[in-house]
Order: C-alpha cells, then structure tokens, then sequence
C-alpha cells in the first residue's frame, strides 16, 4: 500500500477501513497535541466557569494565553516540533452568546483558526464541548434539564456547518464523567451539586445529546458527500484496589468503579454505532477503596508509584492495560490527551517515552491506535487548580505572553519525526 501524502491526513483518509498497516512510522499516523478554549483563549466572559472563579474566589482564567489572539504564532510552533495534528475547541459562549444569537463573526474566527492550521499542515480536530457552557444555558438548568438538550444541537450544527469544508474529525464531548463528577457528585466545579441523582441525570442528557449530535453530523456530511469521523473523549484512569487488607472489597470496588467511570459511557454510545472511533484521555493510576455499596479513591498518602507535581499517581503500565481493554471494542482508537504536569524536565520525558513505549507495546499487541496527541501544547489554565501547574510541551510567561519551548518537547519532535522511541 503507498503512504498516505500529506493531504490524505489532513482528509481524514487515515480512518479508512482497510488500512491496517498502521505502525508509529507510518506517515499517516497523527503525532499531535491538545488544547481547549477556555483555558487558553483567554476573554471567555461569557460562561458558567467564568461566574464558578468569581463566586468561589478562584484565581481567574483572564487573559489565559491569549491563544485566541495569537494562535497562528501557536501552531507555527506545533508545525515547528514536527506535530502533524492539533486538537482545539470551540467556545459554545463565544457563538452563542445569548439564546438567540449566533455570532457570525465568531463561527468566521473558528474558521480561520482551521485555515491556519491546514496552512501548517496540521489536521484540525475540533472538540465542541470542553467543560464549559454558556452563562444563559447553566441559567436554564443546563444538562440538568433534557429540554435544554436542544439548544447544544443549534450550536453543534451551526458550528459543524460551517467548519464542514475544513474539518472531518470531530469529538462531541470531552470527558463526560469528569464534568459530571466534579459539577454534580464531588462539587468542586460548577455548578457545584452533590447529588448522584443529578449526576445521573445529566449523564443521560449528555449521552442522548451525543447521539443525536452524532446523527446531525453525519446528515451534515452526507449532504456534501464527505466522510466524517466522530467521537468523543473518554477519561480513563487505570482503577485499581488499594493493597490494604479488606477482605477483597477494595478489589470488588475497584472492578465496579472501573466498569461504571471508564466504560459505562463506551458501552453504551458503542451499542448505538454512535462512535467511529474512540478517543482516549489517560492520565494516571487511581487507587480505589469500598466505600459504602461503591469505591472511592483512597485515602493512603504514599503507594508505590511516584507523584507527579499535582499527586496523581504515574503509572505508564496502566496505559497499557487500558488500551488492551478497549480492542473489545474493535475501533480505532486515537490518544486524544495524555501528559502531566512536573517540577522537572527529566520526568517529562521519562513520562513521556515511558507511556509512548506502553503505546507501542499495545499497537503491537494488536490494538488499532492512529494518533497520540500530548496534553497540551500550552501551558495552560487547569480548572480550579489555576495556572501553577504545566502541562505544556511550551512554557507560557502569562505576563508577557512569551512562549518557550520545553526541552523535552525536542525530544517529542524526535519521536514525531519518525525517530525510535527512547
Ligand atoms: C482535561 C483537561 C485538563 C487535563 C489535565 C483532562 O482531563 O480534558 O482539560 O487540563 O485533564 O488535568
């Protein structure tokens, strides 16, 4: 089979059935980074996150890394490392600011924001739901409510109508059971709630808003007669029990919390045939005791893997055990985030040539993975954890707005040159 140029990438030719070639050196393979808008856009007055900070006296996103201003300076940079592919979201508040109102001139920004990256040969994938929402929509209940479910799919399709000549990889949401554990069950995101009623609730109405966004996209595309690739982002952490004694119920736990946080989602969009691919966030290891008919992450201080710089547990064989459990689901899969935050540059790159090679091991195994995208390609705004901690394979001066590449991000452009991993 002849490689795939250049533009069959940017095309999206890289999901064809039949290309089963696929191997960490194939040219076709995407080698990329992520980012999302509210934490690095900057100005994003207009949603629930922006009210969380000012309530809860949280340090404030601001300017973040006025990304939506200089974002063609950013991806000279990614096309600089080598990476063939970015990852960026839309901002539901900024084009739809008010119920009524989509703002063209946003969608126009969005649009060059695409261009740009074609322009450096990186393939645009767009997330439309990252965490955030408008003011007005949290106001009405927001995915509490499922008449709200319509409102999403006016911004969906206003969005994906207008990206549609330029983009053909699309995540609808990203990390459901992240959003809905910390806005509904752990309280530490807006709107605050601590209630697995709710949660539960709103999982609902955010699976049946991915379906019936999956289904506009697809009508979408088939209208101009282009293929289309859809998906969302899935969190997965390796759940695993925690080693003190307890008659096997931390194991127990772990099995139940494992099924329910990773998989219950995939499950269920699968069945659906809502899915043409799985994107695929891991991070860390979790270590899992009973508490009352669940789990919950433990409360031990010190197992055995190290901490990275915000305590979560680096464990690169985790991946591996992930992306072994995902084959069942006979999808391609793509790294949509992987990375960490640290105090030094060794253990970025040990981190990440560690879980790469974890990577490779898995493709090797058997498991059909097209892409592995870095999180992030910025240092960036962290939620409710502010700007202390950096994820960015560039270092951001947020006072003057200055970037500098880390070095370990030279050894990722390496990698996405074509070079072995380690
Ligand atoms: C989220 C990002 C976040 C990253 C690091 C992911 O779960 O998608 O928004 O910055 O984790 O915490």
């Amino acid at each position: 089979m002849d490689k795939p140029s250049d533009k069959d990438i940017l095309q999206g030719d890289f999901f064809s059935p039949g290309q089963k070639d696929f191997s960490l050196r194939r040219k076709s393979f995407l080698w990329g980074a992520a980012i999302s808008s509210y934490q690095c856009e900057g100005g994003n007055f207009n949603c629930d996150w922006h009210l969380w900070e000012k309530e809860k006296n949280l340090a404030p996103a601001g300017s973040a890394c006025d990304h939506y201003n200089l974002f063609k300076k950013d991806f000279a940079l990614a096309a600089h490392l080598g990476l063939n592919s970015l990852r960026f979201s839309a901002e539901w508040s900024r084009i739809m600011p008010h119920r009524d109102t989509v703002l063209g001139e946003e969608l126009a920004h969005y649009k060059e924001v695409v261009r740009s990256l074609l322009s450096f040969n990186l393939k645009p994938i767009v997330t439309l739901h990252h965490f955030t929402n408008p003011i007005w929509f949290a106001q009405k209940g927001g995915w509490l409510d499922d008449r709200n479910i319509d409102d999403f799919i006016k911004y969906l399709k206003a969005t994906v109508e207008a990206l549609k000549d330029e983009v053909d990889t699309w995540v609808i949401f990203n990390e459901p059971m992240v959003y809905v554990y910390n806005g509904f069950i752990h309280g530490s995101w807006p709107p605050g709630m601590k209630s697995l009623r709710a949660a539960r609730r709103v999982l609902d109405n955010i699976t049946q808003a991915h379906i019936i966004g999956y289904a506009q996209i697809k009508d979408i595309y088939k209208k101009i007669g282009k293929t289309v690739n859809v998906s969302l982002a899935q969190n997965l952490h390796y759940f695993y029990p925690c080693p003190e004694f307890s008659f096997g119920t931390n194991t127990l736990a772990a099995i139940l919390v494992n099924k329910v946080f990773n998989f219950s989602t995939l499950d269920y969009l699968v069945k659906r045939k809502a899915l043409d691919f799985i994107g695929v966030n891991y991070y860390s290891k979790t270590y899992i005791e009973r508490k009352g008919f669940s789990g919950a992450q433990c409360s031990h201080a010190n197992h055995k893997e190290r901490k990275n710089s915000l305590g979560w547990y680096i464990c690169p064989g985790g991946f591996y055990t992930v992306l072994m459990a995902l084959k069942k689901y006979n999808l391609p899969l793509v790294i949509l985030e992987n990375g960490t935050a640290e105090n030094t540059e060794a253990l970025y790159g040990e981190y990440l040539v560690s879980h790469l090679k974890q990577m490779e091991r898995a493709i090797a195994a058997g498991v059909d993975i097209r892409g592995y995208l870095w999180w992030s390609l910025l240092d960036n705004f962290e939620w409710d954890k502010g700007y202390k901690p950096c994820f960015g394979l560039i270092e951001v001066d947020y006072k003057t707005q200055e970037r500098k590449i880390r070095p370990f991000a030279q050894e990722y452009a390496k990698i996405c040159r074509g070079s072995k991993i380690g």
